[in-house]
C-alpha cells in the first residue's frame, strides 16, 4: 500500500523531421527558404510564448482541452496528439479458454487495489490457460464493505465482454468444490517465465486459489497482447453496475450545471492513510496520540515508529487540506473554482476542511450533489461509494490528488487512456520545502510564490509521455517495484502513435 514514490516525469516533445532538399538552390528557392525559416521562428516563438503566458496567466489555471468528453470524443481527443487506442490483440493472439483449469482469487485492498488486482488475473489466467472463477472481493480491509464482486461490477458484461480472451464462471462446479485446491501467493511483478512455470500446478491440482490479487504482474517486459489484454479488462470489462454507473453520470451532470468545470480533488486526509503513513504536521497532540494508537493496533502495517517530519521533508505525506489551498491558489484558480471531494471522511471533519474551504468555499461532497435517497444503497458501502468518485474524478476536467496510492495512479492512467485529460500530480517534496519556507517567512503569498508552484509542477499535468522505467540506480526486484505502474500509465502498448504500426513490438 505504502510505495509513495514521487516521480518527475519529463514530457517529451516528438518533432518532425526536416526533409532536406540536394538540389542546387535557385534564388528563387533561397527566398522561400527564407520565408520558411521566418514562419518557423514565428512558429517557435508563438509555441513558447504560449507556455509562457500559460504560466503567467493567472485566470486561465484550466487547460485549453475540451471538457467532458464522450466515448466517441476520445479518440478524437488522443488524436489530437497524433495519438490512439490501441487495445485490439495482435494477429497471432489466441484466446485460452482452458476448461479443465481453474483459478479461484480473493482480491485484497481498497477498489481500485481490487479492480488492477483482477485485470492482472485475468491476464495471468490467460498466461496460465485456466478458468476464472469471478474473484472475491476484499471483506477485511479497513474498509469493511460486504459488497461483493456483483454488487460493484458489471458481472455478466465483465464474463462477456472477455470472451475472446478467457473463460470466466461465477462459481466453482460443484464436482471440484471439495477437491483439494492448491493454495498460491504468486510472487510479486512476475513475468511471463515465472507465469509460464507455474503450469506446473496444474499436474497435481485442477484447482488454484490465489489469496492476494494485488501487483501479482510485472508491469513492463510482457508481450504486447498481455499488455492489451490488462487494458481490455480494466477499462471495457470491469464497467461498475448499471445503478452505479448511472447515478455516477447523474452526478457529473449536476456539476456540470453547477459550474462549467470542475476539479475532482482526492483529497486523501483520511484517519487511516494518515496513521498508516505516520504524518502528524498540522495535528493536534491528541490527534497524533490516535493516530499513532491506530497504527500500532494495526497487524498488517509494519512500520511501527515513524518521524513524522523526516516523512514530510521526504515529500511522503497527503497534503494537508491548508496545504491543498495554497497549492491551488498558487496554480492560479479563483476561489470560486468548483472542487469535489474524491475521498471518504476527512479526518477530523470541519476543523480541517476549513482550512480549504476558507480559499474555496466551492467545495462540495457526494452528499452536498446527491440526495440522501441516492445514497441510501451505497453508503456503509466504501467500494461502491468507492466507484462513485472514481467516475466522477475520470470525468472531471482536471483531476488532483492530494497523495499517491492506488486511486490516483489508476484515475491518472485511465484519464491519459481516455486522451491525456489533465491530471495535476504534486511535487508534495518541492512543496513541502516552499511550505516551510513560507512558515519560516522566507516566502510570502505572492505571484513569485505562485511562479514557482506553476513552474515545479510544469511537466505533471498529464501530458503524453511513455511509462517511465524503474529509477536509476536501483537493481533487482526492488527495480520492479519502483517502475512507474503499468496501470498509471498504459503508453505505449495501449495508447499508440498514429504514425507508427506497432503491433509486432514488445513493449518497452
Ligand atoms: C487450453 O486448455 C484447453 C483444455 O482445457 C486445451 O484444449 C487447449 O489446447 C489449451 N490451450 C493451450 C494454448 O494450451
Ligand atoms: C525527527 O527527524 C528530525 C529531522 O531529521 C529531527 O530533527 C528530530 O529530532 C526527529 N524527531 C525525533 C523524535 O526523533
Ligand atoms: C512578506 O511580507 C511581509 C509583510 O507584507 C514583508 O514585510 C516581508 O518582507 C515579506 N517577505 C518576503 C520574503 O517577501
Ligand atoms: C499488424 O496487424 C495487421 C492486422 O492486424 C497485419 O496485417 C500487419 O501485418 C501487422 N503488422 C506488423 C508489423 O506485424
Amino acid at each position: 500500500m505504502l510505495s509513495a514514490t514521487s516521480r518527475s516525469s519529463a514530457s517529451s516533445l516528438h518533432l518532425k523531421s526536416t526533409r532536406h532538399f540536394h538540389r542546387k538552390p535557385s534564388p528563387y528557392t533561397i527566398t522561400l527558404y527564407i520565408i520558411a525559416l521566418f514562419a518557423l521562428s514565428i512558429f517557435i516563438f508563438i509555441y513558447y510564448s504560449k507556455d509562457i503566458l500559460d504560466i503567467d496567466d493567472q485566470h486561465k489555471p484550466f487547460s485549453s482541452q475540451s471538457h467532458q468528453l464522450s466515448d466517441e470524443q476520445v479518440q478524437g481527443a488522443l488524436s489530437s496528439y497524433g495519438l490512439h487506442q490501441c487495445v485490439e490483440p495482435t494477429a497471432k493472439y489466441k484466446a485460452a479458454l482452458g476448461s479443465d483449469h481453474y483459478i479461484t482469487v480473493r482480491s485484497n485492498g481498497g477498489l481500485n487495489q481490487m479492480r488492477t488486482g483482477i485485470s492482472d488475473m485475468v491476464a495471468i489466467a490467460h498466461i496460465m490457460n485456466a478458468t476464472l472463477v469471478i474473484p472475491q472481493l476484499d471483506k477485511r480491509s479497513f474498509w469493511q464493505d460486504k459488497s461483493k464482486f456483483s454488487d460493484v461490477f458489471d458481472e455478466p458484461h465483465f464474463i462477456r465482454s472477455l470472451q475472446g480472451d478467457i473463460r470466466i464462471i461465477r462459481e466453482l462446479p460443484g464436482e471440484l468444490v471439495s477437491l483439494p485446491h492448491a493454495r498460491k501467493h504468486f510472487t510479486s511483478w512476475s513475468g511471463m517465465g515465472y507465469f509460464e512455470e507455474m503450469k506446473q500446478i496444474w499436474k497435481d491440482h485442477q484447482v488454484v486459489h490465489v489469496p492476494k490479487s494485488d501487483a501479482r504482474l510485472a508491469n513492463n517486459d510482457l508481450p504486447l497482447d498481455i499488455q492489451r489484454l490488462r487494458c481490455r479488462s480494466l477499462y471495457h470489462a470491469l464497467r461498475f453496475t448499471p445503478p452505479i454507473e448511472n447515478l455516477g453520470k447523474k452526478l457529473v451532470e449536476r456539476l456540470r450545471l453547477r459550474a462549467e468545470r470542475y476539479i475532482a480533488l482526492h483529497l486523501r486526509y483520511e484517519k487511516d492513510m494518515l496513521s498508516f503513513t505516520g504524518c502528524t504536521y498540522g495535528l493536534t497532540d491528541a490527534e497524533s496520540e490516535e493516530l499513532r494508537v491506530m497504527r500500532e493496533n494495526t497487524n498488517h502495517w509494519k512500520m511501527k515508529k515513524i518521524n513524522s517530519t523526516e516523512q514530510r521533508i521526504g515529500g511522503f505525506c497527503p497534503l494537508t487540506p491548508k496545504e491543498v489551498g495554497i497549492f491551488l491558489q498558487g496554480l492560479g484558480y479563483t476561489s470560486s473554482t468548483l472542487i469535489y471531494i474524491a475521498a471518504g471522511e476527512i479526518y477530523g471533519g470541519s476543523t480541517h476542511l476549513k482550512e480549504l474551504t476558507s480559499r474555496f468555499p466551492n467545495v462540495v461532497f457526494k452528499e452536498t450533489i446527491a440526495t440522501e435517497e441516492e445514497l441510501k444503497e451505497l453508503t456503509n458501502h466504501a467500494s461502491q461509494t468507492a466507484a462513485l468518485d472514481y467516475i466522477i474524478s475520470v470525468e472531471s476536467d482536471v483531476f488532483i490528488p492530494s497523495h499517491s496510492g492506488n486511486m490516483a495512479r489508476t484515475v491518472e492512467g485511465h484519464r491519459r487512456f481516455l486522451g491525456h485529460r489533465t491530471t495535476i500530480t504534486p511535487d508534495r517534496k518541492g512543496l513541502v520545502d516552499i511550505f516551510d519556507k513560507m512558515d519560516s517567512g522566507l516566502l510570502n503569498e505572492s505571484s513569485s510564490l505562485s511562479r514557482l508552484i506553476i513552474k515545479l509542477h510544469k511537466n505533471r499535468r498529464g501530458a503524453p509521455r511513455k511509462r517511465g522505467g524503474p529509477p536509476p540506480g536501483l537493481k533487482g526486484r526492488a527495480r520492479l517495484r519502483f517502475e512507474e505502474p503499468f496501470y498509471q500509465n498504459p503508453y505505449p502498448e495501449c495508447i499508440c502513435d498514429s504514425k507508427v504500426t506497432t503491433n509486432s513490438s514488445h513493449s518497452a
